[in-house]
């Protein structure tokens, strides 16, 4: 890989590449609430829409002992996430694969669908959510972590992001975004505010994930080595941009075939 490739890479193929650990808003505290407020346990079998590197099915495995399946459009994502399990959690049982979220076509049901919030970087989020729903075993649940805006966020720091990440944020605000779940039972929910992390956190997380990727990928030379740290530092700083205006919440959502998809309990 030379420095043209590593700036030409899609986003998901480079974040694949580095292995960045791509997380959830929330990172393991969202974890921790999603297994506690589902009730997830080694009884659970999981499925994870657009996965990444790994952190969210093989994390909730490491806490819960689920089992599952967990996929990724991007098949760099998909090899380092198959790496992780082995290096970082050798008795998760749960089988990465490349997929289409949109095309996606398994015969099979699961007591936890996990999304977090990467359905909103699909084409078409809505349809992303409607399509988890076709999975979740009746009395199974949705897990959930979308980003909405608190703001208007100015149009300049928009394009940035967009030249940065290859797509537009969210700019939706919270009832837009809660609008999309109405289908679905609210069985717990939370709403988060974001901290901007300092210089200095961001040198030190760009600087571990460079280290690490350096050593999986076998690279010495300094300039490639510049190249894959300056565009990580990139990402995260248009992220940190971003944090005074955006909030998270987080949602365990159930589906009910009785229920579904009416509304029966007012919101509070
Ligand atoms: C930034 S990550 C998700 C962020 C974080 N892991 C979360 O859940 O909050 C977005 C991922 O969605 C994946 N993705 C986008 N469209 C997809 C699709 N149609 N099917 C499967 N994965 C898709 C991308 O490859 C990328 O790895």
């Amino acid at each position: 890989m030379n420095v043209e490739e590593i700036n030409k890479m899609s986003y998901p193929d480079f974040v694949g590449y580095i292995n960045q650990w791509n997380v959830l808003p929330g990172a393991h505290v969202t974890l921790s609430k999603w297994a506690i407020f589902s009730r997830m346990d080694e009884k659970s079998k999981i499925l994870q829409f657009a996965c990444t590197t790994g952190f969210q099915a093989r994390e909730l495995s490491i806490l819960t002992g689920c089992t599952g399946k967990a996929f990724d459009l991007s098949q760099q994502a998909v090899d380092m996430a198959i790496y992780n399990q082995k290096r970082y959690a050798p008795n998760s049982q749960i089988t990465y694969f490349q997929a289409d979220g949109t095309k996606l076509d398994l015969k099979e049901k699961f007591s936890h669908v996990i999304i977090g919030a990467g359905f909103q970087f699909f084409n078409d989020p809505k349809e992303a959510i409607r399509k988890t729903v076709e999975y979740i075993q009746d009395g199974g649940y949705l897990l959930a972590s979308p980003f909405y805006i608190k703001k208007n966020i100015p149009q300049s720091l928009i394009n940035e992001f967009k030249t940065v990440f290859g797509i537009t944020p969210t700019v939706a605000g919270y009832k837009d975004i809660m609008s999309m779940f109405r289908d679905l039972e609210i069985l717990y929910e939370d709403k988060n505010d974001l901290v901007e992390e300092t210089e200095e956190e961001l040198q030190h997380y760009c600087k571990c994930t460079i280290e690490r990727a350096c050593e999986i990928r076998q690279i010495s030379d300094p300039l490639v080595k510049k190249s894959m740290f300056d565009r990580l530092y990139r990402i995260k700083e248009m992220s940190n941009k971003l944090r005074p205006y955006q909030s998270y919440s987080v949602l365990v959502l159930r589906y009910r075939k009785s229920v579904y998809p009416n509304r029966f309990v007012e919101l509070f």
